[in-house]
């Protein structure tokens, strides 16, 4: 079965072709990072009118890459939630014309759920249950995977996302847009001990994350050093980032550690775009292997927003009997 997949939930407008929800066919992915970086961040209303001018392309793209046409497609699956609402609607009307006009099934996938997915294409062996920790730009959320459309929350970031604290440590740098990957490698050649930052914990939810405060001593430090005359050079900023990395991280393998203790050795699946950094994953890794945990890591290629994870997740909500119709809405905001 060839599922025809599109995400546009954010600044990438994406079409992919997967066979069989394990098999890419093709994967196509327009990034309006340049776009944006000229003002450090997302520009909400700018994303939307570049997926509007990108989708068409894009998706005869991933069509012709499969060296397929619409007639050979079962059904399409668009990311509908959750994401920058102009965005995610761009995606979701061109999908409903496309199945409407082709009288193709239409098939709504969230976009976690879509990133957990990315590790069926590059596991094929990978199946429910499991425990997924999703990481990116929008997201930190934890979650139980009981069946390929069956997600329970176990706890998730309350303010700022761990991508998104990469993304604005990175900018105080004077990184450009986005800088989680530049943060990444000077955290590599920097000093973790420098400086003491702490990621808090939420009184009463365990498993949940907050990074802002993280964010915010950053920002407070960087700027208190400047007001007294310093110049940010390379040094300075690579001290910050493994300080800040090693914060982080550390926070994120607290919980998975405490779930491993409670409930025993598990597979445990991470994903999405900070699911690339490099201490990130050398973290987990030791933290599951030390509970004699299997962890399952996508490749880089499909640790960011892509359109052959969306494809692979609404193949199995296809099966599960999963339809969008005409009426079909996106949603900023939506529970996995
Ligand atoms: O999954 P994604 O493409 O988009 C969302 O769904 O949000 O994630 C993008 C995020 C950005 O914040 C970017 O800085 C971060 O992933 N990122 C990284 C690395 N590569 C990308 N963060 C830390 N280390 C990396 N190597
Ligand atoms: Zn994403």
């Amino acid at each position: 079965m060839n599922i025809l997949g599109i995400e546009s939930s954010c600044d990438e407008t994406a079409a992919a072709v997967v066979e069989d929800g394990r098999k890419i066919l093709s994967s196509v992915v327009a990034s309006q990072i340049d776009i944006h970086a000229v003002y450090g961040g997302v520009v909400p209303e700018i994303a939307s009118r570049a997926h509007t001018e990108a989708i068409c392309g894009v998706v005869n793209e991933a069509l012709e890459k499969a060296e397929l046409t619409i007639n050979d497609i079962d059904a399409i699956a668009v990311t509908n939630a959750p994401g920058l609402i102009g965005a995610l609607l761009t995606g979701v009307s061109f999908a409903k014309g496309l199945a409407f006009s082709s009288g193709k099934p239409l098939v709504p996938v969230h976009h976690i759920r879509g990133h957990v997915a990315a590790n069926y294409l590059a596991h094929q062996e990978l199946e429910p249950s499991f425990v997924a920790l999703v990481v990116s730009g929008g997201h930190t959320s934890l979650m139980r995977v009981e069946g390929y459309t069956d997600y329970k929350l176990i706890g998730h970031a309350r303010d700022d996302a761990a991508g998104e604290a990469f993304d604005k440590c990175a900018r105080v740098l004077g990184l450009p847009y986005p800088g989680g990957a530049a943060m990444d490698r000077l955290a590599s050649v920097g000093d973790k001990k420098k400086y003491k930052f702490t990621a808090g914990t939420v009184d009463g939810a365990e498993f949940d994350f907050t990074f802002s405060g993280l964010k915010t001593a950053v920002i407070n430090l960087v700027h208190g050093e400047t007001q007294r005359g310093r110049v940010i050079d390379d040094e300075f900023r690579a001290d910050i980032a493994a300080s800040f990395t090693e914060t982080l991280v550390k926070s994120i393998c607290s919980r998975i550690k405490l779930l491993l203790e409670r409930e025993g050795a598990q597979n445990i699946v991470l994903a999405g775009g900070v699911a690339a950094n490099s201490h990130l994953r050398a973290a987990v890794k030791a933290t599951a292997e030390a509970f004699g945990a299997k962890l399952y890591l996508p490749p880089l290629s499909l640790c960011g927003d892509n359109a052959a994870m969306i494809a692979a997740q609404g193949y199995y909500e296809f099966l599960a009997g999963v339809r969008g119709g005409t009426d079909l809405n996106a949603f900023a905001t939506k529970g996995v």
